[in-house]
């Protein structure tokens, strides 16, 4: 008989030492009995849940579910908090802590008796927060996000979360829609627990952990309040305690070929551009190579498929109802567009956990004949406007701008941006190019989803609903527009996009991935010289994060946190 794997929580509650009786005699005022630290699999559920982010205030609930699916399985559940990551709510931008959330949740597994981990996550930056941690530690874990929101509906009007505030605003500010029906429809678009049901950022990422495989099947898409998502929750907590057994470890599932799915998924699904920082993140954890490249070669060719808002009509739910994830993967891998043969946390194959995916409804998960946009993938841009690299997301974009030359409309920071746009007098017009410098990882600080700034209301009253925007910030993945971001290097690193001045002629070129400042190289050397940096935080939180922190092309996660440090055993201090 095979003998049994010692596990990593045995060096805390195993034997008869001074330090097993102290570590077990505390864990016991919990009331737990003696057979609870008898070798079984200790799994710790790291959760997220926090009234102040509301999309993530049902997982204390949630993750009951899973503490009975780990009994079920014999296991040893132990629930804890870590810094929970509220978009709506934290200022400057939930970005600005995405790293350090991840720190706590990297020290806190490997910290703790932990043999498995379970990730409850929902709101945008707590899934990559948390897998990021767990990817720098590299213990068996399994991803549970808490599931869309209800569809949101206003007299009679489906409509979904962040995308529909956009279109109200404007159409407030074009005179179209009076204040109090705008403020009506606060409770109308929230109104169930969950995350947003656009496939905005959450559901994008909650579809790219179910992409990677290290969710289960259906992760992303089972709304937050049916029954569905608890049985999820139970079977996750079940086959956490068999990855424990089968040593199934984060890297054994996030292989390049894991992230080259995701990404092509993406595409199929319209996801948020920010997963492009995300994913490049997690894999610069783990120690997977992927590059800006990557996004455009393999999200090359991918049509979108699922006409969810922002790029399309419907919203998670009917998306959950058609098939959801599993119907989507399964048509790529029809189509040649995904490797079926990697592991994931089911035990199957991605293709196995697929193959017999029915799409019940093809106007929500169309055919790859019929689709939504023929090029769902990042459309990643280069030249002398962007060296290092900065992303479109055409699904999101008007056809008619994917190449357009403009004169630039130069906004030097977001405040200089909401003061002048409303001015009358701003000499704009649709043609022109309008560019916002220092909201990128350093210069806002946190890297801003302003990159969508709103349009001139005089250009909106003419009928305008799109032009041209350039900038180093993110863009919301509830947004949509012609909206060139993550211009790396960015303004406050003194990229060439601090160089930009009023009036000057830029050129974007998408099918040629290409955008062009039409300023001479001599005459950007001269601006270079004139150019001074801003002045950023001298201490606390901001200070580290501004001085540590990577580029938009390399995940804005901190310079000293790659890697794969392993989840060890820390020295003992008793
Ligand atoms: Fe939390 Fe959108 S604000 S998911």
């Amino acid at each position: 008989m095979a003998e049994r794997r010692k596990l990593r929580s045995e060096a805390w509650f195993g034997g008869t030492s001074k330090d097993a009786f102290m570590h077990r005699s505390w864990m016991k005022n919990q009331g737990m009995p003696a057979d609870a630290f008898d070798g079984r699999p200790v799994i710790g559920i790291c959760n997220t849940w926090s009234e102040l982010t509301p999309c993530n205030a049902h997982l204390r609930e949630l993750a009951d579910r899973v503490k009975r699916g780990i009994l079920e399985a014999g296991g040893l559940p132990l629930e804890f908090p870590v810094m929970s990551l509220g978009e709506s709510n934290m200022r400057p931008t939930a970005m600005l802590y995405r790293n350090l959330a991840s720190m706590d949740v990297e020290e806190s597994i490997r910290a703790n008796p932990l043999d498995g981990v379970v990730l409850m996550v929902g709101c945008d930056k707590t899934t990559p927060a948390l897998v990021m941690g767990a990817a720098s530690c590299d213990i068996p874990t399994i991803v549970l996000s808490g599931g869309p929101m209800l569809n949101g509906n206003y007299r009679g009007e489906s409509i979904g979360s962040g995308t529909v505030v956009w279109r109200y605003h404007e159409e407030v500010k074009a005179g179209r829609m009076s204040v109090d029906d705008f403020i009506g429809a606060e409770a109308g678009m929230s109104r169930s627990a969950g995350s947003c049901m656009t496939m905005g950022t959450a559901s994008t990422m909650a579809s790219m952990v179910e992409a990677l495989g290290i969710a289960l099947p259906h992760n992303a898409a089972i709304p937050a309040v049916d029954s569905r998502r608890q049985a999820l929750a139970q079977m996750t907590g079940r086959r956490i305690v068999d990855m424990v057994h089968e040593d199934l470890t984060l890297s054994k599932i996030l292989t390049p070929e894991a992230f080259q799915n995701a990404i092509r998924v993406n595409g199929a699904i319209g996801g948020s551009t920010n997963a492009v920082l995300h994913l490049i993140a997690i894999a610069r954890r783990i120690g997977t190579p992927l590059t800006l490249e990557d996004w455009d070669r393999f999200g090359r060719n991918v049509p979108t498929i699922v006409d969810l808002q922002p790029s399309g009509r419907f919203l998670m739910e009917e998306f959950y109802y058609a098939g959801g994830l599993p119907t989507v993967m399964r048509a790529l891998g029809e189509h040649d567009l995904l490797n079926r043969d990697v592991m994931t946390v089911s035990g199957k194959t991605a293709w196995q956990n697929v193959v017999d995916a029915p799409n019940y409804n093809t106007e929500v998960i169309r055919d790859f004949d019929n689709a939504l946009a023929d090029q769902g993938g990042i459309a990643v841009l280069r030249g002398n406007l962007a060296p290092l690299g900065a992303v479109l997301k055409p699904s999101a974009a008007t056809p008619e701008l994917m190449v357009h030359r403009g004169r630039a409309v130069v906004f030097e920071t977001i405040e200089d941006y909401k003061r002048r746009i409303v001015d009358p007098d701003l000499d704009i017009d649709a043609s022109s190019v309008m560019v916002l410098k220092n909201c990128g990882p350093k210069g806002y600080p946190g890297m801003a989803e302003v990159g969508n700034m709103g349009l001139p209301p005089k250009l909106l009253a003419q009928g305008v609903s799109d032009m041209v925007r350039i900038s180093d910030a993110r863009m919301s993945g509830t947004a949509y527009g012609t909206v060139v971001l993550h211009v790396a290097p960015e303004a406050a690193a003194g990229g060439p996009l601090a160089l930009v001045e009023e009036g000057d002629m830029i050129e974007l070129d998408v099918p040629n991935r290409r955008l062009h400042l039409e300023v001479t190289d001599a005459e950007l050397e001269r601006r270079r010289g004139k150019w001074q940096p801003r002045p950023s935080a001298q201490s606390g939180y901001e200070s580290l994060y501004v001085n540590s922190v990577l580029q938009a092309d390399e995940g804005a996660d901190f310079a000293f946190l790659g890697g794969c440090r392993g989840a060890g055993i820390p020295r003992n201090s008793h």
